[in-house]
């Protein structure tokens, strides 16, 4: 069976745009692979996190999963920080990368832009994505679009290293949807829709309530024309809307189209609230009866120890590659 490994930062509240770009991906394809999800709060601090909410949005990441229907009995859902053999494996592939290739990531370059103290660990934690992608002898890695950059380094890092050292490395496979592998900032749709965006009215949050929704929706950036019409270049804002609408409304976006002719945005805006909150209603449900249960701790438990043996194999061998320790 075929390896899938794909993780989420526990920066804040997931968005639609994580759903849509991976979490709903991981759903998809649970079946099919061996999969091992993991909530990566080493990513996350690669900027400034307050220890409390880091703590609870790792917990409330790890119930989304859940929620949204991995199935913890088929996928293995664990936390990076408990398994150490991340860090050791990043530190390896933070010594073949080259600062030049780092510093070329546009992620590095967005979150880093027009700030003062950046931190070293926004520059090196491609390479430790690289480590947590390799550690599984993965095959796919299931992300959105803006994530296409890090596979490429992960695939240029492994052949690197099986070059050099010993050919032990899979090339792994980016798996990018076909709609939705970019969903846009409601406020500014030329820019992606992020959990940490300070204004909350960019981004549909997975846990806010409809009333919210609606309002967000409302707001949502468009233009004059006022014609539902998919067309990226001059109608991002409309365009955006239309894919959400689509993937969770299970419509075409031709039949859409069809739908709102001679129709105005708000007719629109109102039928795609319905549409987001109706999809979004079992997976918040859910949620809830989750997030008081101590079912949550059990299963995060079972899952680092399932992750620790897997890792720990490929770790030992990335060792006895680069000469580390003495041979075991
Ligand atoms: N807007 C998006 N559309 C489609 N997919 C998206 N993803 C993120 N935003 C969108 C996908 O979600 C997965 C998890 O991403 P992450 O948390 O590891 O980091 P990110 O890509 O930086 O996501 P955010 O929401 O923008 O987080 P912050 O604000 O903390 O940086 C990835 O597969 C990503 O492609």
């Amino acid at each position: 069976m075929k390896t899938i490994f794909s993780g989420i930062q526990p920066s804040g509240t997931l968005t639609l745009g994580n759903y849509i770009g991976a979490l709903k991906q991981f759903v998809d394809l649970q079946n099919e692979y061996d999969c091992y999800f993991c909530i990566v709060d080493q990513h996350a601090i690669t900027v400034p996190q307050d220890r409390l909410e880091l703590r609870k949005n790792i917990k409330s990441l790890a119930a989304l999963y859940i929620a949204a229907g991995i199935d913890p009995s088929k996928a293995t859902i664990f936390i990076q920080s408990e398994v150490p053999a991340h860090a050791q494996a990043g530190w390896m592939m933070q010594c073949i990368s080259y600062i030049g290739e780092l510093e070329r990531m546009t992620q590095f370059k967005d979150k880093s832009a027009g700030k003062e103290a950046v931190s070293a660990g926004l520059l090196t934690y491609p390479p430790l994505m690289v480590a947590d992608i390799l550690l599984y002898n993965t095959d796919i890695v299931p992300v959105g679009d803006d994530q296409k950059q890090h596979i490429e380094l992960t695939r240029d890092l492994a052949e690197r290293f099986n070059k050099k050292y010993n050919d032990i490395f899979k090339i792994p496979e980016a798996h990018i949807p076909k709609v939705g592998a970019r969903i846009m900032s409601l406020q500014d749709p030329t820019k992606k829709m992020s959990k940490s965006d300070p204004n909350s009215k960019s981004f549909i949050a997975l846990l806010d309530d409809p009333k919210v929704i609606e309002k967000k929706i409302k707001s949502a950036v468009t233009d004059s024309e006022g014609v539902v019409k998919y067309d990226v270049e001059n109608k991002p804002g409309i365009s955006n809307l239309l894919s959400i609408y689509s993937i969770l409304g299970g419509m075409s976006i031709a039949d859409i189209e069809k739908k709102y002719e001679g129709k105005g945005y708000g007719d629109f805006k109102a039928d795609l609230a319905q549409v987001v909150v109706g999809a979004l209603k079992p997976l918040q449900d859910r949620y809830y009866e989750l997030i008081k249960s101590e079912e949550l701790d059990v299963l995060l438990d079972q899952g680092a120890e399932k992750a620790n043996k897997t890792a720990r194999k490929m770790l030992k061998k990335m060792e006895n590659a680069m000469g580390l320790g003495r041979k075991r």
